[in-house]
């Protein structure tokens, strides 16, 4: 696998695929068994298979939550070697953000509701970083998990709304046996915040109301930031030791 830092030596790279198919899969590190299902999807369906690791400033709307976010470039490495990758894109903020942030690409309706209206400026950061991946990168299809469902709901609307010639590829939510949606924040939790975490899921799943649900969840310790149904999905957020897990299913 190659590692490439900067766009002038991607650009280099990419003259000499021609037309063969590019597939993108962007991730901020911390990798884990859900990103290994994109990787390998991504290595099955392309000719040159590409990841991206960067730890985007934007999308963070909470200081502590981008410095504590758990990442181990070696082992990222490790992991996207194994499954085939043939090129890590792994840029500064310098590389990214050559305008310091002051171009974004902001979506003004479902952007601001579910983690949008408790995250301020999340998706704008969101967003932008991706237009920057798809303009680099140029893919013909990219791979996001289905754990972020209003994450790739957006993409998919500004793949549209912009003419991108981009496929986007939704991938199931990759669960632990006892149901937990498989995040790089569950390694922030205790033993006991770990052991805990998996009602989340559960309790969403009842066929329960969204206020019976809150209650269960609230029981079992966490505190509720919002579960709202949209669309025929049940989108919910709670934190558990000060940790925010995100989850969704079907309504
Ligand atoms: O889903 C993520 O890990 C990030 O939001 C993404 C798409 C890599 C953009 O930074």
């Amino acid at each position: 696998m190659k590692i490439i830092r900067t766009v002038e030596e991607w650009k280099k790279e990419r003259e000499t695929f021609k037309n063969k198919k590019i597939g993108f899969v962007p991730t901020m590190g911390g990798l884990h068994a859900g990103h290994l299902s994109l990787m390998k999807k991504c290595r099955a369906e392309n000719e040159i298979a590409v990841a991206s690791v960067y730890l985007n400033p934007t999308q963070f709307n909470d200081k502590k939550d981008l410095e504590t976010y758990p990442a181990n470039f070696d082992d990222d490495v490790k992991l996207l070697e194994s499954a085939g990758i043939d090129y890590l894109f792994a840029p500064t903020y310098t590389v990214m953000y050559p305008d310091d942030y002051k171009y974004k690409v902001i979506e003004t309706d479902f952007s601001k509701m579910l983690c949008g209206a408790k995250r301020p400026g999340h998706f704008d950061g969101v967003l932008t970083v991706v237009m920057k991946f798809f303009n680099i990168i140029r893919p013909t299809n990219a791979y996001f998990g289905e754990k972020d469902f209003q994450q790739y709901q957006l993409l998919k609307g500004m793949v549209e709304a912009f003419f991108l010639d981009i496929n986007l590829i939704p991938c199931p939510i990759v669960r632990e046996e006892n149901g937990l949606a498989i995040s790089s924040r569950n390694r922030k939790l205790s033993a006991e915040g770990l052991a805990k975490a998996p009602k989340l899921h559960e309790i969403l799943a009842m066929k329960k109301s969204i206020a019976e649900k809150e209650a269960l969840l609230t029981e079992a310790g966490f505190k509720v930031d919002y579960i709202t149904e949209y669309k025929g999905r049940l989108y919910a957020a709670a934190f558990l030791e000060d940790v925010r897990l995100i989850d969704n299913v079907n309504a």
